[in-house]
């Protein structure tokens, strides 16, 4: 995918797949999960969607839910395992939040609804990436523990730490769910953040757009030599 101005390599094709595997997963499991959330008092036969939860398609909504489960649980190995080099350096970016991390947080609400500010430079992640990530990477656990124990604890844990972890497992869904559709919307729908999308799509991303919004990273991998930069009229083969 040839752009104006040329591109860079920001994300491998082994991050890319590990990616949608991740979403793909976690849309699934919101899709079937969001059906259980109005599932009624169990003591009263009509109430919320308890009855046709009881049935066929309660069944396999539970069972689409599972397999996806598995498929959100184990997704990380395809980024460990197919391109553990960037794992590191990566995670390390991502859990360093520093002072312009934080201005930048509090200044893109104003920026991105009306245009005025000035956002300040930012790395292979902004501020925003960051705080995304913290919430993805805390409710990957809390969604895994609270739903182990519903798939498995039923009799065997008390009711207290059953309810606990249904909880817990809400909570996930509610506060996933808002960065979910916030995340969409940057990066599908919003004119000055949905270039980045490229980057997700075959790992590169415009030259002059990553240059606005990841200047100091652009700067650190041109000064060091490992910048993958392709020009639009001579397309480099992806890796
Ligand atoms: C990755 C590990 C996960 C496991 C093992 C898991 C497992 C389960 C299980 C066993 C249930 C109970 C369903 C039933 O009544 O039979 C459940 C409910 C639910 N799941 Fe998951 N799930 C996982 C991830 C997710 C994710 C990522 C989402 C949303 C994005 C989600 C959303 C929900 C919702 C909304 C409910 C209903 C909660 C309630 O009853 O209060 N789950 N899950």
């Amino acid at each position: 995918m040839a752009r104006r101005g040329g591109s860079i390599k920001k994300f491998s094709r082994v991050q890319v797949l590990f990616h949608w595997l991740y979403s793909g997963s976690w849309i699934i499991l919101a899709l079937t999960g969001i059906a259980f959330l109005w599932r009624g008092d169990p003591t009263e036969p009509a109430a919320g969607l308890g009855p046709l939860l009881q049935g066929s398609v309660g069944q396999t909504l539970r069972l689409v839910h599972r397999v996806a489960a598995i498929g959100l649980m184990t997704s990380p190995l395809v980024w460990l395992l197919g391109d553990p080099k960037s794992v590191w350096p990566d995670l390390k970016e991502l859990f360093s939040f520093g002072k312009n991390d934080l201005k930048y947080m509090l200044i893109a609400p104003l920026y991105y609804t009306t245009g005025r500010g000035q956002l300040p430079p930012q790395g292979k992640f902004n501020g925003g990436h960051k705080v995304n990530f913290y919430v993805v990477f805390t409710t990957y656990f809390t969604f895994i523990g609270s739903g182990l124990v519903m798939w498995f604890g039923r009799g065997a844990v008390s009711d207290q730490a059953f309810h606990t972890a249904q909880l817990i497992h809400s909570l996930s869904f509610w506060l996933g769910s808002g960065l979910f559709l916030l995340h969409l919307y940057l990066t599908a729908i919003h004119p000055f953040t949905r270039r980045s999308l490229s980057a997700m799509v075959d790992g590169w991303m415009e030259l002059q757009y990553a240059r606005l919004d990841h200047s100091e990273w652009v700067e650190r991998e041109v000064r060091s030599g490992t910048a993958q930069i392709r020009d639009a009229e001579r397309p480099a083969a992806a890796r």
